[in-house]
């Protein structure tokens, strides 16, 4: 502890972190984009800062001011976010992908705002593709970070998460119920911690605590 009774358990450590919606242009005005609002993540970065780490917050849009101390790197697409993340994940110790990436895009982005249908007619379909997974991408040439993800779900919580364990490489998953008026946009939120050994879930609690209980966790990890 310092002299403000701040952990320093951080100090000298690199941690990144993935924050926000990514949005996924259609047209020069529309994009497909999700409820996101970075508070997790910002959290997360903030905290990380205040325990000494030097800490790049990769963000794309949220309406939330840069945490104090923060290399903050804003994009917009998950394949800026991809771009940006691989920068910063190949010097971090650990790296937490608390971003909500959008999992599609629309194939082709009209270069022309798209018109509504004149005289009724048909409005077709946008065709998706997917976009690429930055943790499962990233986590698969990991060789010190320690890598946490995060797992939303609406049904089936810890078993949905397991298998995101698993399939992504992460060293362990935050997993939480999301819904109407769960998670997404609000200040606490109730989580599991899922690793290779055991399930721990943890009470409701505000961000800004639950950020310190993973970056705790995340500690345990360090190589
Ligand atoms: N993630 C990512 N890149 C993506 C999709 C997800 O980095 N293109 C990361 C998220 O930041 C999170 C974890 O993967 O840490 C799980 O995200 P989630 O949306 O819960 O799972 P998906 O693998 O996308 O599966 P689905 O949405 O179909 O449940
Ligand atoms: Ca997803």
């Amino acid at each position: 502890l310092d002299e403000l009774g701040v952990r320093r358990d951080l100090d000298g450590r690199r941690v990144m972190v993935t924050a926000g919606p990514t949005v996924e242009p259609i047209d020069p005005v529309r994009y497909i984009s999700n409820r996101s609002s970075g508070k997790t993540g910002y959290a997360i970065a903030r905290a990380a800062a205040l325990r000494g780490a030097d800490v790049t917050l990769v963000s794309g849009p949220v309406s939330l001011p840069a945490p104090e101390g923060v290399r903050v790197v804003r994009v917009r697409t998950a394949h800026e976010m991809l771009e940006a993340a691989e920068e910063a994940f190949r010097d971090a110790d650990i790296a937490v992908f608390a971003a909500a990436v959008a999992d599609m895009r629309p194939r082709a982005v009209s270069d022309r705002k798209l018109k509504k249908s004149l005289d009724g007619d048909e409005l077709g379909a946008i065709e998706l593709v997917e976009n690429p997974d930055i943790l499962a991408t990233l986590a698969a040439r990991k060789d010190r970070q320690v890598v946490v993800g995060f797992a939303a779900e609406t049904n089936d919580v810890v078993p949905n998460a397991e298998a995101k364990l698993a399939a992504k490489r992460a060293d362990f998953v935050v997993a939480n119920q999301v819904g109407e008026g769960m998670a997404f946009g609000t200040d606490d939120n109730a989580v599991w911690f899922v690793d290779a050994e055991e399930v721990e879930e943890l009470p409701r609690m505000p961000k800004s605590r639950l950020a310190d209980e993973i970056l705790d966790k995340a500690v345990q990890f360090l190589r």
